[in-house]
């Protein structure tokens, strides 16, 4: 029987590295970007079944990238992973002080890079009535200082995915906010990522979104805690 496939952005490190093992552990066949080829290449690499692994190096702002994504791909697709982001400029600047193309950038790859990925393959999730899930985060619906650039393009993010899920009952079309996780673009925000939880902690709530039949919208992972690690 052929495997489930999954298309997992910036999988090279942090969250998109801990799903990307864990798919990977199930014996699905995966699809996978991230900008740096050599960690990429390391990354997979290191996976218990490697051989499941195509390893697309690119930036999801790239129309060329995403194309060759697709086409790894290939007819179908069961799981869509907008995982990859960027912050923008740290320290964090304030708004006042954001230079617009910085902005620009963030949105590309925050915001219009994941619809684009899923109108690329969307045929292909169709063809498996699939699920995607975009990675979101608080900073979409809190207002702090900082933030402003790289949460309006979590908030754009969590829109673009509502409104996907209206127009494609077909899809389960997921939102779902992480929370925080100790990982290189949390330290880069904030270099003391004491106590913070291992990005594999979450790996389990974006599971559920997976393979439960929830209905489409948007989940925070903490309130997707299995019994276990919620502690009931
Ligand atoms: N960490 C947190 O506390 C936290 C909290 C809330 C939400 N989130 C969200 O969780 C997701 C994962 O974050 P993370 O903390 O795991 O990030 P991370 O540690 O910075 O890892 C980001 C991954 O994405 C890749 N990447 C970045 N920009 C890319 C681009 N333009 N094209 C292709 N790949 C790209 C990176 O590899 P290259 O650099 O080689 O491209 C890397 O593999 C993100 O959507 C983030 O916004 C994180």
């Amino acid at each position: 029987m052929t495997p489930p496939t999954a298309l997992v952005t910036g999988a090279s490190r942090g969250l998109g590295a801990a799903l990307t093992e864990a798919l990977n552990r199930r014996g699905w066949r995966l699809v996978v970007d991230g900008r740096d080829p050599d960690r990429l290449a390391a990354g997979v690499a290191a996976l218990p079944r490697p051989d499941l692994v195509t390893a697309v190096p690119g930036d999801v702002a790239d129309p060329a990238h995403r194309a060759a994504l697709a086409a790894a791909v290939g007819d179908r697709l069961d799981l869509l992973v907008n995982n990859a982001s960027e912050l923008g400029p740290t320290p964090l600047p304030r708004l006042a002080a954001l230079p617009p193309a910085a902005l620009e950038r963030v949105l590309a790859v925050n915001t219009v890079a994941p619809l684009a990925l899923l109108q690329a393959v969307l045929p292909a999730l169709e063809r498996s009535g699939g699920v995607v899930l975009d990675i979101s985060s608080d900073a979409a619906v809190e207002a702090y200082e900082g933030w402003g650039g790289y949460g309006a393009s979590k908030a754009a993010l969590d829109q673009l995915t509502a409104v996907l899920a209206a127009e494609h009952p077909g899809l389960r079309v997921y939102a779902v906010d992480p929370g925080d996780m100790a990982t290189d673009m949390h330290r880069a925000a904030d270099p003391d990522a004491t106590g913070l939880p291992e990005p594999a902690a979450v790996v389990p709530a974006l599971l559920r979104l997976a393979d439960e039949a929830l209905p489409s919208g948007r989940y925070r992972a903490a309130d997707l805690a299995v019994p276990a690690e919620a502690g009931r």
